[in-house]
């Protein structure tokens, strides 16, 4: 990946004063799109300038960029990137070298749907354009865009949407990062625990480390200390002895690809929080924009499981959690059955079973709209 363009030290022991507004995971600036380098936070804010093609695929890849809806907006920017390369070529040629960025950055990560959503949306609006190379590059951005702003509108739905589903829950338990990190706006979950900050209803989040990457440690934890908002870190595992103890009033997730009938792939250790929480008579929430729903597949079955390197298992932060060379099984994600769900929080409202028809009929009235 390309090298850092900012680095923002350590002030004060955390990262210094919080952010003066929201932190942007993915912005476009001429030609490029300048991201927040997940893998070094929370230890220092470093932004990255990512402007060939080759930086997207590898910042999606290992997770500098991450987060279903972000890596969707990064992949759409990178088709930009891409088509601007390619320069003034013949309309065949950026026809084709459109298809070869489709494969290329679509499958850079397979288990959230959002990343080859985005990048066919791209390329069908560079299809539909009559010009040149050049309006073909323009029509990419404008579009690329328009899902960075479509986004960032979802994430405030999600999050009026979901306020009015708390009622009086203000215990929150959250998992991995589904926050501005992980989308264009306030995100998906954790877009609706700002609401209930900002409406003065939020006691407190349960911040669950998420193994082996410690996105909820290392960044949910910083998206809400940067946001003054009460929380707490525990180790996954201590999940169940807080819905045990009385601690949480419901769990909140994102989601990475829900199939057609509502089974839900999101970061793995979801699917136990949900088991616990039906043991425990929680609901258990789980949100997301409708670009995350893939009505092409069926059930969870269908749905592919990113397995990760077993080397995230076996160290952290160069060191190791596992004797040399320990045996692994990494799968980054896990689908939780529909039944385990009590209730879908999306951009066009709540969702509640039986799923297979209020998904469809969510979906159908989007694309009316
Ligand atoms: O591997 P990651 O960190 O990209 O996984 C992210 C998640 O599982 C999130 O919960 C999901 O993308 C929803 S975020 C809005």
């Amino acid at each position: 990946v390309s090298q850092p363009t900012a680095i923002v030290p350590p002030a004060t022991g955390r990262l210094g004063a919080p952010a003066a507004g929201p932190i942007a995971s993915v912005a476009w600036d001429r030609g490029a799109a300048v991201i927040i380098d997940q893998r070094q936070l929370p230890d220092t804010l470093v932004l990255r300038r990512l402007s060939a093609v080759e930086d997207v695929v590898e910042a999606i890849r290992t997770l500098a960029v991450r987060g279903a809806p972000a890596i969707g907006i990064a992949g759409a920017y990178g088709v930009v990137m891409g088509l601007l390369a390619a320069g003034d070529v013949s309309r065949a040629s950026a026809l084709a070298e459109l298809d070869r960025l489709v494969s290329r950055i679509g499958t850079a990560r397979p288990t959230a749907v959002n990343l080859a959503v985005a990048v066919d949306r791209v390329a069908l609006a560079v299809r539909g354009t009559r010009g040149d190379a050049r309006d073909m590059a323009a029509a990419a951005l404008v579009e690329a865009r328009a899902i960075h702003d479509q986004d960032r509108a979802s994430c405030e739905a999600i999050g009026r949407a979901g306020l009015e589903l708390l009622g009086g829950a203000r215990r929150l338990l959250t998992h991995c990062n589904t926050g501005r990190l992980a989308t264009g706006g306030d995100g998906t979950a954790l877009a609706i625990v700002y609401a209930a900050h900002a409406a003065g209803r939020l006691e407190e989040v349960l911040v669950d480390e998420t193994r082996p990457l410690l996105q909820g440690a290392r960044l949910t934890a910083w998206e809400l200390a940067q946001a003054e908002i009460p929380h707490r870190v525990l180790v996954d595992g201590a999940a169940g002895l807080a819905m045990a103890r009385g601690m949480v009033d419901a769990v909140l997730v994102g989601c990475d690809r829900v199939a057609a009938d509502g089974d839900t792939a999101n970061k793995v250790g979801t699917y136990g929080l949900a088991v616990l929480a039906a043991r425990h008579g929680l609901p258990f929430y789980v949100a997301g924009p409708l670009t995350s729903f893939d009505a092409a597949t069926p059930d969870g079955d269908g749905i592919v499981v990113e397995e990760r390197a077993a080397d995230e298992v076996r160290a952290f932060g160069g060191t190791s959690t596992t004797p040399p060379g320990a045996p692994v099984w990494n799968p980054a994600f896990d689908v939780t059955p529909a039944e385990l769900i009590t209730a879908f929080v999306t951009d066009a409202g709540v969702l509640r079973p039986p799923y297979g028809p209020a998904i469809a009929a969510a979906i159908e009235d989007a694309g009316r709209g």
